[in-house]
């Protein structure tokens, strides 16, 4: 009988497919991908690929910016629930509310947001390159929405005025800075590399500040053995596998994000089987979004 990755990788030919997926996967879906990687290199890959099926496992926004960047492709996701509750705490009418409060701000959205709220915004970015997008806007006065710690984070870096909503990520807040400082009594020649979605004082504590893919090219590039992780407890697998000869500690094993472990090889045969679930961008608010999303992918290229 053939085993369930065989049936995927032969149906997924069969349907001209590409399976996508982000560093806080499952093992065993991180290792039946055609691309891993984070927000930015997803998308970028996403905009690129000539495949005529795309298979998202992430979160639901993920898919979405996927079906922005390819109209023309089927975009499918192997659990329609698996959704990001950062990007639910703000919407279209909220953002335009905000809008109207500060008028002639430049509003950068983060890309875990839904494509309504991409629509209203500006610019998009990523963890890996939201300093760079906001240090090469001419304004001052910034709109960022809706991860206040990203934000925080930005403005500590860029200097510029920062107006913040009240969003953070679940998950990232359960990492504490009581943990980095005991992690670094028990590992005293490790790095502390963090994600920015993590609040001030464990940023305070860390040697690097990166997105996944950051994470995991510095730990290849760097002469550390031993580094300390601040983020979702899914890139350790990955930081293991392709650095046999270093060591990973997570800051806390609390931190798993349960949207992004929806996923399994049944499901991912099961979309592929079935066409499902499909996530489309109704076209009006699709190309306002994009337009948000391609000045991101532009800025990015530029260094
Ligand atoms: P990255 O773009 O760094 O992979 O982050 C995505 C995310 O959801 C972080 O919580
Ligand atoms: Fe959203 Fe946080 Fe999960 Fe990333 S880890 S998808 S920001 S809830």
């Amino acid at each position: 009988m053939d085993s369930i990755v065989k049936k995927i990788k032969d149906l997924k030919e069969r349907r001209k497919a590409v399976i996508l997926v982000h560093n806080y996967q499952p093992p065993e879906i991180q290792d039946i991908a055609d691309f891993l990687g984070d927000s930015l290199g997803l998308s970028q890959k996403a905009a690129q690929t000539d495949a005529e099926v795309i298979v998202f496992c992430g979160v639901h926004f993920m898919a979405e910016t996927a079906s922005i960047l390819s109209p023309k492709k089927v975009v499918l996701v192997p659990e329609i629930t698996a959704g990001c509750p950062m990007a639910n705490m703000i919407n279209a009418e909220k953002l335009r509310k905000l809008k109207g409060e500060h008028p002639g701000a430049v509003v950068v959205a983060y890309v875990n947001t839904t494509a309504e709220v991409k629509a209203e915004s500006d610019v998009c970015c990523t963890s890996a390159n939201a300093v760079k997008i906001v240090n090469s806007l001419d304004t001052k006065k910034i709109i960022f929405i809706p991860d206040k710690y990203l934000g925080q984070y930005v403005a500590s870096q860029t200097g510029k005025e920062i107006i913040f909503w009240e969003g953070y990520c679940p998950i990232h807040i359960k990492i504490l800075a009581d943990d980095v400082g005991k992690a670094k009594r028990e590992h005293l020649e490790a790095e502390v590399i963090v994600h920015p979605e993590c609040t001030p004082d464990v940023i305070a504590l860390a040697d690097k500040v990166l997105s996944t893919s950051g994470m995991c090219n510095y730990a290849q590039k760097t002469k550390s053995k031993e580094m300390i992780i601040g983020t979702e407890i899914g890139i350790i697998y990955r930081l293991q596998k392709e650095n046999k000869d270093k060591k990973f500690y997570p800051v806390s094993k609390h931190a798993v994000c349960e949207n992004m472990k929806k996923n399994s090889l049944e499901k991912v045969l099961w979309s592929l089987e079935e066409m499902k679930y499909e996530v489309k961008v109704e076209e009006k608010t699709r190309r306002k979004a994009k337009r948000a999303i391609d000045k991101m992918l532009q800025y990015s290229r530029v260094d």
